[in-house]
């Protein structure tokens, strides 16, 4: 089964979400982790999702205020109710345009019925439609077609 396509969010670090040394607050970083691992998951199972729980979330290198930090969301692993999604996290500096990856970490979500009680998740099915969304939320080609095959 296919599952490798990827989901990415950007955002821009604002002092509101920066700690008293002026970084990325780790709250932050995690809510941002765990609400994509939320997209990336809800994606591939088209059937409500719960995090069930993060792992081994590495704070590599700390984050400045006013960079750019992009999030990028990948199935790892796919069991009966049950999708692990990694989540990488690089930050970019918006004059330089030095990136480097400072966060990487592992959610598993869980599907759930209407009685939150964990629900099987159809990979087949599920794999095709999420390769669709993510190819719908590739970035528009160039108007002179470049890139057209
Ligand atoms: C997640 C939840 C639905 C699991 O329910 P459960 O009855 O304990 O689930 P089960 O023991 O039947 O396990 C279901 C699947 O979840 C996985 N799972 C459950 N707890 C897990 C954990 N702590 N870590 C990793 N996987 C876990 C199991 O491995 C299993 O996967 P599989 O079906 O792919 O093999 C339930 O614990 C829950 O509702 N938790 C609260 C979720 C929530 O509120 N999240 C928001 C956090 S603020």
């Amino acid at each position: 089964m296919s599952a490798s396509a990827e989901t990415r969010v950007i955002e821009i670090v604002f002092p509101m979400n920066t700690n008293s040394m002026g970084v990325l607050f780790g709250g932050h970083a995690l809510s941002l982790m765990d609400r994509l691992a939320f997209i990336v998951a809800s994606r591939f199972a088209r059937k409500p999702v719960v995090t069930a729980c993060s792992e081994k979330v590495e704070f590599r290198t700390p984050v400045k205020e006013g960079n750019l930090i992009e999030l990028i969301g990948r199935i790892a692993r796919v069991g009966r109710t049950s999708i692990t999604v990694e989540i990488e996290m690089y930050a970019e500096d918006l004059l330089s345009g030095e990136r480097n990856l400072c966060t990487t970490g592992q959610f598993v979500l869980v599907a759930v019925g209407d009685d939150g009680h964990p629900v099987p998740v159809s990979p087949a099915e599920a794999s095709a439609t999420y390769r669709a969304s993510a190819r719908d939320a590739e970035p528009p080609r160039s108007p002179s077609g470049e890139g057209e095959s």
